[in-house]
């Protein structure tokens, strides 16, 4: 018999787009989108504990402001919770503490790594054995990039995103990344998309140049194909954030990039020296630095006891 788990810990990492393709808006008001997800090491870990009440606690690191965070009830991780008791029919108890170091509102998946870590770390301790195929639904629920956080490595989303289906990438790619003291709506960045591209095709633009570039492993060919949809809406509505890729290009980074919908960008470096002294330079005018790499695993347990 195995013994009673009563704490986990599950990590679960940050995304960028390295390809983000976006069509004309559904019925639905979502966008179709064909994306490459690409998990980098930056993570989120998600503690449950058994406990007979219910309570979500979050630790922040000193960049992170807490005004920026849902309010209390709204999180995503109360959300996850109640859909994984709901699918088994079970009541929602234990506490669950999240140690943030994904930037919120970065465009980086921040929010959708706690949910998933949240379903991983909640399935192991209520003891319920979700299949994989179950959990990727409710995480599908829970937001178009849920399932990726699930998954990991290298993926291609399609949908609204929420169909994944994992790539081999053999590659080791390094990032700056630099997060944006003021966050962007992701809501209101497809809305601008949809104002500068009323004649957008319903149909996302494709990723086969940056598949076939993945397979090199040469990130001089990788940089020549990343590709971002929101860059031009994002940047339209936070011309800083152009500044800044100009900026990290001219530091000898191969490619700036909006991550996602932004404001978080991202750049891809040669090596993990590289990327340290493009982060040096960097520092200079930018608070926050960080290095990371990827491709790493989606959610997966760190700790249990
Ligand atoms: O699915 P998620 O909750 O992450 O989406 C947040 C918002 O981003 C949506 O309400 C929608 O405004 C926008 N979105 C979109 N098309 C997508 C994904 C997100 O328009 N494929």
């Amino acid at each position: 018999m195995n013994p009673v788990t009563s704490a986990v810990t599950v990590r679960a990492p940050a995304k960028i787009n390295l390809h983000l393709g976006v069509g004309a808006p559904r019925p639905d008001g979502f966008h179709p989108l064909t994306t490459v997800y690409h998990a980098v090491g930056l993570c989120d870990d998600v503690t449950a504990t058994l406990a007979d009440g219910w309570g979500v606690s979050m630790a922040l690191p000193d960049w992170i402001d807490a005004d920026d965070l849902p309010a209390d009830g709204e999180n995503i991780v109360d959300r996850a919770a109640t859909l994984l008791a709901a699918h088994h029919g079970i009541g929602v108890t234990g506490l669950v503490s999240v140690v943030k170091a994904i930037p919120v509102a970065g465009g980086m998946a921040g929010g959708s790594a706690d949910a998933a870590a949240a379903l991983v770390a909640l399935d192991r301790v209520w003891d319920l054995r979700t299949s994989d195929e179950d959990l990727l639904a409710i995480a599908a629920q829970l937001g178009s990039d849920v399932p990726f956080a699930l998954v990991g490595g290298t993926a291609v989303g399609t949908g609204r995103g929420e169909l994944v289906e994992p790539v081999v990438d053999h590659g080791t790619w390094w990032w700056v990344v630099v997060p944006s003291e003021e966050g962007l709506s992701t809501p209101a960045v497809y809305r601008h998309f949809d104002e500068m591209f009323p004649d957008a095709a319903p149909e996302p633009c494709g990723a086969d140049a940056l598949l076939a570039a993945l397979a090199t492993r040469d990130p001089h060919r990788l940089a020549d194909v990343l590709h971002n949809d929101l860059q031009l809406p994002a940047i339209d509505l936070r011309p800083d954030l152009g500044e800044l890729i100009d900026r990290g290009q001219s530091l000898g980074a191969l490619r700036g990039l909006v991550s996602g919908s932004g404001p978080t960008c991202v750049f891809l470096c040669e090596s993990a020296d590289h990327a340290r002294s493009v982060a040096a330079a960097l520092e200079q005018d930018h608070a926050l630095v960080l290095v990371a790499n990827g491709p790493v695993a989606g959610a997966h347990l760190v700790e249990y006891a």
